[in-house]
């Protein structure tokens, strides 16, 4: 934490969320909660809420289950760090921050990356200087002959590595940079007995964050050879799973969607045909990280991943992740080339710009590689096809946009109406059932299906404590903050379990002693009470009943595998027995 806590909470406090939130979002009053349409994910009917009694300031979205507090609010809104918001709604109520307190860790931290993000900029000038130079002619030549100008090259900061392997070592060297950071950079190998590059004679990318700060660098060698290319390994400035090629330049352009492609060349090519709204992921499966990335600066994805099979393949991997993060997915044919590079290439802008208006919802995407799966002239095969396809198409929950599929599938691959429709209904009907109460409630939603049940459990006890604090004492007779190990509820029923002690519960708090925006999210999650109010009291008492069995129980577990002393497991396992009949609920009154 950068600032001391008292300050973040007097930065909080002094700005109500309802009228921050209300100066971006129109909000209603329902009872006593404000709702409007949430500005995190396209909708028709408010499912946003603001609650602002007492301690509770707080933002849910019943539809895309972002929440957080008024700080994560402008965080995600206005698509800055946890800093730069605290420093607008600081300037909102006339506080003036004191200077930021870094720990020693972090300003040693921060310091190092300024000394690598240094590096990689001196090395990206010398490679251009290179590329540019007697030393770089068939390097040039070799971009040139791939179609891309003088202009291109230099704004892409494209460049050359020599095939002397340690020329750049030696270049730093002489520019006074130590080897304890050179060789953080990963630009070298630095061995006592042997020191070298890690990139020789290769066309070098200068691979930016959204700051346009050099984090890493791909080279690719200039013709035949293994490997094609070569990437930067993994530093404390760059991580794979949350970097897009050209996303810095792709930022800028306020269109209304996003192009998604595999490769340096892809995006280059793109961008200098004029597609300034192309990213790429870099050949690495597209992450949750990189989808995370993609929603914070638009709607809509058009997936331009390769034609062949490997490339069909990443893209159906590709969009459930993109859809969970909310976003609207496309996906362009390139046939009959292999990747938009060589399409623009062959036909030119105005055929990309064809592709794209043609892209095909991923939906439809999906079914059309199911269809392949199939030999429609054989019947059985035919009524297969038929079967999975009602059974994708059941799993959409908004009825109307389901209606809106069944039409458009039935149009786009000759299924009659009236049959697609009727399977599908009643395969969602019995969708619907299935998802009835057991011991994991339905408020466990979309987001959660990855998480185990243990989590989901720690997740459940940690809200309701917060919602009924009345029950902490009985509770604690059982389990304390040492039996939730799952991060990040490890740490919260630390926190929580401490004020509840004290006797007074502060969200705010909790939330923001976590720093990474999406672990904020799920913490915030567990401050909405929803699912109190979704499920009947009984039903609610015998699942959070359970939920503490289950932690405990799996606490002793994990306890059982480290004890020798058999006084201690005869214990233990008497108290696994006990917990069998254990009941809150019927203890309270
Ligand atoms: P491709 O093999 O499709 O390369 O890999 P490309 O983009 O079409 O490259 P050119 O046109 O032949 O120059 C797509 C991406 O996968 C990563 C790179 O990021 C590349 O742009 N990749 C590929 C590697 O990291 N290493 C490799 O050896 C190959
Ligand atoms: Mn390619």
């Amino acid at each position: 934490m950068f600032y001391p806590q008292e300050v973040v909470d007097q930065v909080i406090e002094s700005n109500n969320i309802v009228d921050v939130i209300g100066s971006y979002v129109k909000l209603t009053k329902k009872g006593s909660t404000y709702f409007g349409l949430c500005p995190f994910h396209n909708e028709k009917t408010p499912s946003f809420s603001v609650t602002d009694n007492g301690n509770k300031q707080m933002y849910y979205c019943f539809g895309c289950h972002k929440g957080g507090t008024v700080l994560t609010f402008i965080m995600q809104y206005e698509n800055v760090s946890y800093t730069d918001a605290l420093k607008t709604l600081a300037d909102r109520a006339g506080i003036a921050l004191p200077k930021p307190d870094y720990s020693k860790e972090q300003e040693a931290l921060s310091r190092k990356k300024d000394a690598i993000l240094e590096v990689n900029k001196e090395a990206a000038k010398y490679f251009y200087h290179l590329l540019k130079s007697e030393r770089g002619k068939n390097a040039l030549k070799y971009l040139t002959d791939r179609g891309l100008s003088d202009e291109t090259i230099r704004s892409f900061g494209l460049g050359y590595s020599d095939k002397y392997r340690d020329d750049l070592y030696q270049y730093m060297k002489s520019k006074g940079f130590s080897d304890d950071i050179l060789k953080e950079s990963g630009l070298f190998s630095i061995r006592e007995t042997d020191t070298h590059d890690y990139f020789w004679n290769r066309v070098m990318f200068p691979i930016m964050d959204v700051r346009s700060k050099v984090i890493a660098f791909g080279g690719r060698v200039m013709g035949e050879g293994e490997p094609k290319y070569l990437n930067s390994p993994e530093t404390i400035c760059f991580n794979k799973r949350r970097t897009l090629y050209g996303l810095h330049a792709a930022k800028k352009h306020k269109g209304k969607e996003l192009i998604l492609c595999e490769g340096y060349m892809d995006v280059i090519s793109l961008h200098q045909a004029g597609f300034t709204n192309a990213v790429a992921s870099l050949g690495t499966a597209l992450t949750e990280g990189h989808a995370d990335i993609l929603k914070r600066y638009t709607e809509n994805v058009v997936i331009s991943y390769d034609s062949d099979t490997a490339g069909r393949d990443a893209a159906l991997r590709a969009i459930p992740k993109l859809r969970d993060a909310g976003l609207s997915v496309k996906v362009l044919d390139l046939s009959p080339y292999k990747d938009p590079d060589e399409l623009i290439k062959a036909e030119g802008t105005d055929f990309f710009k064809e592709r794209l208006k043609n892209a095909k919802n991923s939906l439809i995407f999906e079914i059309y590689c199911l269809q392949d799966q199939y030999d429609l002239n054989d019947p059985d095969e035919k009524t297969k096809f038929f079967n999975e396809t009602a059974k994708r198409l059941s799993y959409i929950e908004d009825r109307l946009e389901q209606e809106n599929y069944i039409q458009a599938v039935s149009k786009e691959f000759q299924i009659e109406y009236s049959m697609l429709k009727e399977k599908t209904k009643k395969l969602s009907l019995s969708n619907d059932n299935r998802q009835g109460f057991t011991t994991t409630p339905t408020i466990i939603k979309k987001k959660d299906e990855t998480k185990t049940a243990l989590a989901q459990c720690q997740k459940m006890v940690l809200s309701f404590l917060a919602e009924e604090p009345s029950f902490y004492d009985n509770v604690s007779d059982v389990i304390d903050e040492s039996d939730f190990r799952l991060p990040p509820y490890d740490k919260a029923a630390q926190l929580l379990f401490s004020q509840l002690k004290a006797g007074k519960v502060n969200p705010n708090s909790i939330i923001n002693a976590f720093e990474e925006s999406d672990v904020q999210e799920e913490i915030a999650d567990i401050f909405h009470d929803s699912f109190l109010k979704d499920i009947s009291e009984s039903d609610l008492q015998k699942t959070i009943n359970d939920c503490i069995i289950r932690i405990r129980k799996s606490s002793i577990e994990n306890q059982l595998d480290g004890v020798q002393d058999i006084s201690r497991i005869v214990e233990l396992k008497k108290e696994q027995e006990r917990l069998q009949k254990f009941n809150i609920f019927g203890r309270k009154s």
